[in-house]
């Protein structure tokens, strides 16, 4: 079953790292003087990914993964995996993951970035369903490299994703922590 406690739990536990990594790279947009990836180039008229992609927030994010995927594995042997009745795939998650997990998101949101500006969709714009899965995306072909994925976890975190990411912003924009609802 795609929609149950089980899948939810694997799913969630592996994908936390980019969940982390994608949440908290905005911060970096509170500094001044970063460095925009794209370096102020264009194609065909347009910034190649645009003035929010910088390297901060690339090696931030991919930090913030790691750290996630450290706290992961530390915490793994006190919680109460076993207590569920259904034996349960537990990736084994570890700074390493953690990090491909974090740069995988923000190679992915980099890429959605990527297709915005080709589409003529200003820095900042919404592009419903790319803004949400787009790290998502990176993340999950990222995570090839060290993990062999389930089908169902993959179909449910496209699912859940732009759920969570909606009502995340829409509380941000409420406590004002956020300028626009999206
Ligand atoms: N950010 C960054 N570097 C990255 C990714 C994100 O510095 N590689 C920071 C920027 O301050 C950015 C903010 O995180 O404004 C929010 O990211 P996102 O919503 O993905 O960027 P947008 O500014 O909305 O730009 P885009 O239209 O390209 O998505
Ligand atoms: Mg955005």
């Amino acid at each position: 079953m795609v929609f149950d406690i089980y899948t939810l739990v694997e799913a969630i536990w592996l994908i936390l790292p980019a969940y982390a990594a994608n949440g908290l790279t905005p911060l970096i947009g509170l500094c001044k003087n970063l460095h925009p990836i794209d370096g102020g180039r264009k194609l065909w008229g347009q910034p190649l990914f645009g003035e929010g992609k910088t390297w901060e927030g690339l090696i931030f994010g991919t930090l913030i993964g790691g750290l996630i995927g450290m706290v992961e594995m530390l915490a793994y042997p006190y919680l109460p995996f076993g207590i569920s009745p259904e034996p349960l795939n537990i990736v084994p998650m570890s700074l390493l993951l953690g990090l491909v997990l974090g740069l995988g998101a923000m190679l992915g949101d980099l890429g959605g970035s990527f297709i915005k500006r080709r589409l003529r969709i200003a820095r900042g714009r919404p592009a419903p369903i790319l803004d949400q899965e787009d790290f998502l995306v990176g993340a999950l072909l990222f995570s090839l490299l060290l993990v062999s994925l389930e089908w169902d976890w993959v179909v449910l975190l496209a699912v859940i994703t732009p759920v969570i990411h909606v009502t995340a912003n829409i509380l941000g924009y409420l406590l004002k922590v956020k300028k626009q609802p999206w």
